[in-house]
């Protein structure tokens, strides 16, 4: 597994002597990473997680994962943020946009807790009549409203289903680990479901790799050994000070080069529609860590082709004010060939004989020359394939560069008090007890 990072669209815009000013910066940077760990000052525990994960808990996630794939139809993975992007992203990686209608085996994936609209709510519970259901509840805090009312929801539907007794073998809850009075915890321990750890040390956007994303990945049959395995693998590669061997540090350099250019957006762009998740992962994990003390890159995502008929003509024209990242899967699982007609009515005839891949990386190449033209830098990783190890690994390159470029901000990578202010609004026009000013 690895990732390549490729300049060849984004050296025109800077010199090496901003590059080379910028390099000390990204190395004290890391420094900070592992001084910050060894102090034990920030919550980093994702930095050894690949090393120092909780075998015990993985075991029994394993466990529970083949329990829940033979005993349910539908599992609905109940969380918001971080406690569910990372699970929704992986699955999607691996297994594609429709992996629901082709699952071979195991139950169709649903995700609920992501807002309060009823409307949702109703669809997935029709989607869910007639059909077995188990479900994981995830909140690190495990006071969070929205998932809260779901999970009232599908406990009420399975309680009523089952019976109250049955309904404790479908309810999975991965929550603090310390029981805190009118917290999820609480609550798990009370009722005696079954129970999983997010680490107080791992914040909820660097928490796909523990039991928040992992059990629902395992649930969907993937390989959660390899995924960890992936990470570990970055792990020891990305430990590298020279700038020019950790293309980690190199990425986080660049993208603060730029945004001290003037570039305030970063673009997260793939050619591959199984991406879009990862695609949104990457604005919480960007946005929120770094997005603070009126500082930080406002990340943004998109698929292409589709939103080069929609957001491209501001990439090609608008403001200039922003960088593209362009994550590319070197070598897609299917060999698709464009087929063969009688007749060359289309005007395809040119491309008969070629794949659909050739055709992508050429849209890719073409964009990349024509937003280059436009002023605006491309940034190329390219990952090898859509597996486990390449996921693990591709989520440690990007939780470490985060920490690094948000160190670079000098801002807290790890906190959101901005993330409070919509709720206490919004506890106070619900009237929620304690809120009412
Ligand atoms: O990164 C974070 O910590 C947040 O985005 C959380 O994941 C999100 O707010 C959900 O919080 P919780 O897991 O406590 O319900």
């Amino acid at each position: 597994m690895s990732i390549q990072l490729s300049t060849e669209f984004s050296a025109p815009f800077y010199t090496k002597e901003k590059y080379e000013k910028i390099v000390p910066e990204a190395q004290k940077a890391l420094e900070t990473v592992r001084a910050h760990y060894a102090a034990g000052q920030d919550p980093l525990g994702w930095f050894t997680l690949p090393e120092d994960y909780d075998r015990e808990e993985l075991a029994r996630i394993k466990v529970c994962a083949a329990d829940i794939r033979k005993k349910c139809d539908v599992f609905v993975v109940i969380g918001i943020g971080g406690s569910y992007l990372g699970a929704r992203a992986a699955i999607e990686f691996l297994q594609g946009n429709f992996h629901n209608s082709l699952r071979k085996d195991g139950p169709e994936i649903y995700f609920a807790g992501t807002s309060v609209d009823g409307d949702y709510l109703a669809d997935l519970l029709k989607v869910c009549e007639g059909k077995d259901i188990c479900i994981n509840v995830i909140s690190k805090s495990g006071t969070t409203t929205e998932p809260a009312i779901a999970f009232r929801v599908f406990r009420d539907l399975i309680e009523a289903k089952y019976g109250k007794e049955e309904a404790k073998g479908r309810i999975y809850v991965t929550t603090d680990k310390n029981i805190k009075p009118g917290t999820l915890k609480e609550f798990a321990t009370a009722e005696g479901y079954e129970s999983f750890v997010v680490p107080g040390n791992i914040g909820g956007r660097y928490s796909v790799l523990t039991a928040v994303g992992l059990l629902p990945i395992a649930v969907s049959g993937a390989d959660v050994e390899a995924m960890l395995a992936g990470a570990l693998e970055a792990k020891k590669e990305f430990a590298e000070n020279d700038i020019e061997k950790n293309i980690c540090m190199k990425y986080a350099a660049l993208r603060n080069l730029f945004y001290r250019d003037g570039k305030k957006f970063e673009m997260y762009a793939s050619y591959s529609p199984a991406m879009e998740l990862m695609g949104e992962w990457l604005k919480q994990l960007y946005g929120e860590s770094e997005g603070k003390d009126g500082k930080g890159i406002f990340p943004v995502s998109a698929i292409y082709s589709r939103d080069l008929h929609s957001l491209g003509q501001y990439v090609q024209e608008g403001e200039r004010t922003m960088f593209e990242t362009i994550l590319q899967i070197a070598k897609p699982a299917v060999d698709f060939p464009i087929p063969k007609a009688d007749a060359d009515i289309d005007g395809l005839g040119y491309l008969e004989g070629k794949n659909m891949d050739f055709v992508n990386k050429n849209a890719f190449r073409g964009t990349a020359l024509a937003h280059q033209d436009g002023g605006v830098p491309t940034i190329v990783l390219s990952i090898d394939c859509a597996d486990e190890a390449n996921f693990g690994y591709m989520v440690y390159f990007f939780e470490l560069a985060c920490a690094i470029s948000g160190y670079m901000l000098e801002v807290d990578p790890f906190n959101q008090p901005g993330v409070e202010a919509y709720k206490k609004n919004m506890f106070r026009l619900l009237g929620k007890p304690g809120y009412t000013k």
